[in-house]
């Protein structure tokens, strides 16, 4: 099996890469290579690989990759699914959904104020909680976030999102980035949820409508947003959401991917692939996840 890794992936993979799979053959060249291991590549990265038969990327979410018009057409493509990374992204959902019930980011601005004020302390099972997408990841911060006594919904396409919306204090992001999605959390969305909600973007930045969510949280309507993703990354400097007070920006680390743990799970399917098995995760390219 003649495997070429494309895009930045750097030395701890491609050490990780090799250890889980001493077997491969890792192929400098383009022309021989039979299977490519990703990690969000620019376009273009898999046009010249007359060989190609299959996909693996280390990458969860494969927007980019979809989109990206040399893609080869026919090509099974399978993304990363890896529990390593959906417990990191629980743990960093468990930080934000703490947080912003318990009003810690308000006591942060405070200290910054030099102001002394308690505010009223509710309790989690008085906390509806929001999940967008009901994939590996939102499953995964439901489950964390349930035993808590967070009053837990889920969404995924295909059900009325309003009625959702209407009930939410705290909105979780985790869909993929599709056609469908892109540009979902918009004024309308916002305009759809109580007074004084707080998003918290784990999914994409295209997601959001900057402008939208900008104006959402300098009226009150929004009272805070936890960004981990840009439609621009890395953020550029001077871009509003840095220094406003009511948003806490991340550097898309809410769950880096874990090369060891990853590294296992590519290297068991791309076996698969070799072996004649479907290989877990495959990419819809239709439907974009
Ligand atoms: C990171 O955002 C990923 O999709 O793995």
């Amino acid at each position: 099996m003649k495997v070429r890794l494309a895009g930045e992936i750097g030395a701890t993979w491609r050490r990780e890469l090799a250890a889980a799979l001493p077997e491969a053959e890792w192929s400098d060249d383009d022309c021989d290579a039979e299977v490519a291991v990703v990690a969000n590549p620019p376009p273009g990265a898999l046009a010249a690989m007359p060989r190609l038969r299959f996909v693996q990327s280390l990458w969860a979410g494969v927007d980019r990759l979809l989109a990206d018009p040399t893609l080869p057409p026919g090509v099974p493509v399978a993304r990363m699914v890896d529990p390593v990374m959906s417990l990191a992204m629980a743990e960093s959902a468990l930080w934000a959904v703490l947080a912003l019930h318990r009003g810690f980011f308000d006591y942060q601005r405070r200290q910054r104020e030099g102001v002394w004020r308690q505010h009223a302390q509710r309790r989690a099972d008085e906390v509806n909680v929001l999940i967008l997408g009901q994939g590996e990841m939102g499953r995964a911060v439901a489950a964390r976030l349930a035993p808590l006594g967070y009053r837990v919904e889920g969404w995924h396409r295909g059900v009325d999102l309003a009625p959702l919306l209407a009930g939410a204090e705290i909105v979780i992001n985790l869909l993929p980035l599709t056609p469908a999605t892109r540009g979902l959390l918009d004024a309308r969305c916002f305009a759809g949820l109580p007074r004084g909600a707080a998003l918290v973007n784990f999914g994409r930045g295209a997601h959001v409508v900057d402008a939208d969510l900008l104006a959402a949280l300098d009226s009150g309507r929004l009272r805070h947003a936890v960004l981990d993703v840009y439609a621009t990354e890395p953020l550029p400097a001077g871009h509003p959401f840095w220094a406003h007070p009511r948003v806490t920006v991340l550097p898309h680390a809410a769950a880096l991917t874990d090369a060891r743990s990853a590294s296992a799970v590519a290297a068991a399917n791309l076996r698969a692939w070799r072996d004649g098995r479907t290989p877990a995760h495959g990419v819809d390219r239709h439907r974009g996840y």
